[in-house]
């Protein structure tokens, strides 16, 4: 069985955060919720428990609670913030609201050495963002560390290896966080480690097979990371039984389609069907103006097209799909969370529901960040890998109005000026997303001597971490005006460009 650790999530939204600490330490690990029951807990075979923190506080009523039984299964447990107060008022410590809080860099003192601390000497800079706080520790703990306002910012049971810290060990504001988890794991926990990329992809290639046998499996490529890994994982597990499908819509950004055909050719190759359904896909978005409209045509276009391209492939079994760890932990999640609404877009130009195929979702237990190291140890491209996300209905939700032909060149001219533009700033690593809005509006300007009356161009440039929450990034004056003048001279029919500054929320990162 796989060495596992358990982060409790007590709605933090660092729960997630923590999961991919660990497991940069080599160390697996699963997010559960908070509620589980000892037994089901039990049945995981945890070899160590992190406590997120969390919103709520333990001094109200019925705040989020744990299991008491858990605490006697002899597991190392590490509480963080708020599990830190959960283990204190669980176990009669007494935990009390401060005067005021604590948010932001702090220094703490190490009282005690060693155990979590080990080699971390005798001052320690960490991030701090608590009401509440732990005055006195249950009975068997040891205050390990405090700073002038929080008397108990780290305590321990070392015989029990039981911990809490009031700090965040888990966040970069936390320069040395990572040593005090790896302290945890490795010295406390005893863990072995070695959890890789490698060692994934050998386990999942083994229990691909295992299950697929001598089926087929079916792979639809999007033109993006997590479909384009899947499809490489299941070449390396089942080579020619997998086939993969890569459908034009005609909603693609420029040169896309030559794009994968060449990185499916020259860099990686493999063989994709490519579907030309462009023609489909415009028919059935005739005379829409209506953005659920669109999506819903787009959506079942895909379903029809998909149908008609694998109806011939014999013994079909399967059907490979992206799904991420994030969207899993959400289904399951005790709080809701930010992956609701992504999956809800998945559905759009995604999974053919009514489809008779099993699912594969190889990619279910990894975060995005491990399937872009899963796709270069694959041998993937960094072309590929490094592609912002793009949206399953593609430029339609760029274009306000109706799809046309046209609208479709205009904006596809404006948006590769974009690309072209922003894959030359020396900060394009941090942007999540740049692309080009075609507006239904037209307005007056003037080129040369002559009037003109042509449309307008947004554009949009964001920095997410997730594309949940969203802010526009303040990208220099120059290049901006770069962007702007290029579009303007270049594009035929377009006369004007506006920078959109709005966040997310309120604005969301599409327009439609
Ligand atoms: P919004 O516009 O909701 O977008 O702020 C959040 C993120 O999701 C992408 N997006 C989609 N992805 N199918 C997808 O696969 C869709 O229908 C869809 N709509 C939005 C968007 O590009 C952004 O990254």
């Amino acid at each position: 069985m796989r060495e596992t650790v358990a982060v409790f999530d007590f709605g933090s939204q660092y729960a997630q955060l923590i999961a991919r600490r660990i497991r940069e330490l080599g160390v697996y690990c699963e997010i559960v919720r908070h509620d589980i029951s000892s037994a089901k807990l039990a049945a995981l075979k945890p070899v160590a428990i992190v406590l997120s923190g969390g919103p709520s506080s333990v001094l109200e009523d019925g705040p989020p609670a744990m299991d008491a039984g858990i605490i006697t299964l002899d597991i190392p447990i590490l509480g963080i913030c708020y599990g830190m107060q959960l283990l204190a008022k669980m176990q009669k410590g007494s935990v009390e609201k401060g005067t005021q809080g604590e948010y932001g860099p702090a220094q703490i003192e190490i009282l005690k050495g060693g155990g979590i601390f080990s080699e971390m000497g005798s001052h320690l800079d960490v991030w701090m963002s608590h009401g509440d706080h732990v005055t006195e520790p249950p009975e068997g703990f040891e205050v390990l560390a405090c700073t002038t306002s929080c008397s108990v910012a780290a305590m321990g049971d070392p015989r029990r290896k039981i911990y809490g810290v009031q700090f965040h060990p888990e966040v970069a504001h936390t320069p040395r966080g990572m040593e005090l988890l790896r302290n945890f794991l490795y010295s406390i926990a005893r863990c072995r480690g070695g959890w890789t990329m490698e060692k994934f992809i050998e386990e999942s290639v083994a229990s691909i097979r295992e299950r697929v046998k001598e089926s087929r499996v079916i792979c639809a490529l999007s033109g993006g990371i997590d479909s384009a890994v899947v499809a490489a994982l299941l070449d390396r597990a089942v080579g020619k039984q997998m086939k993969a499908v890569f459908v034009d819509n005609g909603l693609l950004r420029a040169n896309e389609v030559e794009e994968i055909r060449s990185i499916f050719s020259e860099d990686y190759p493999m063989d994709v069907t490519i579907a030309d359904a462009r023609t489909r896909f415009l028919d059935a978005l005739e005379g829409v103006i209506d953005p659920e409209k669109k999506r819903k045509a787009i959506g079942e276009t895909f379903i029809d097209v998909f149908r008609d391209e694998t109806a011939h492939i014999e013994k079909a079994e399967f059907l490979a799909q992206g799904t991420l760890y994030p969207d899993v932990i959400e289904s399951r999640s005790a709080h809701g969370g930010p992956s609701a609404m992504i999956k809800s877009h998945h559905n759009v130009g995604g999974l053919p529901e009514d489809l008779d195929f099993k699912l594969l979702e190889p990619l279910r237990e990894l975060f995005k960040d491990e399937v872009r190291r899963l796709g270069r140890e694959l041998g993937l491209p960094e072309r590929l890998l490094s592609r912002q996300p793009f949206p399953g209905p593609g430029l339609a939700v760029r274009i306000i109005g109706e799809i046309t032909e046209e609208n479709l060149a205009t904006l596809r001219h404006a948006d590769m000026i974009v690309r072209e533009e922003m894959e030359n700033y020396e900060r394009y690593e941090d942007i999540w997303q740049s692309f080009a809005v075609l507006l239904p509006v037209k307005s007056v300007g003037v080129m040369g001597d002559e009037r003109t009356y042509a449309k307008v161009v947004a554009l949009r440039v964001v920095s997410s971490m997730d594309g949940m929450t969203a802010d526009w990034v303040k990208l220099p004056h120059e290049l901006l005006g770069r962007i702007s003048s290029r579009i303007i001279n270049e594009v035929k029919g377009v006369n004007r460009v506006c920078y959109d500054i709005s966040s997310k929320p309120p604005g969301t990162i599409e327009w439609e």
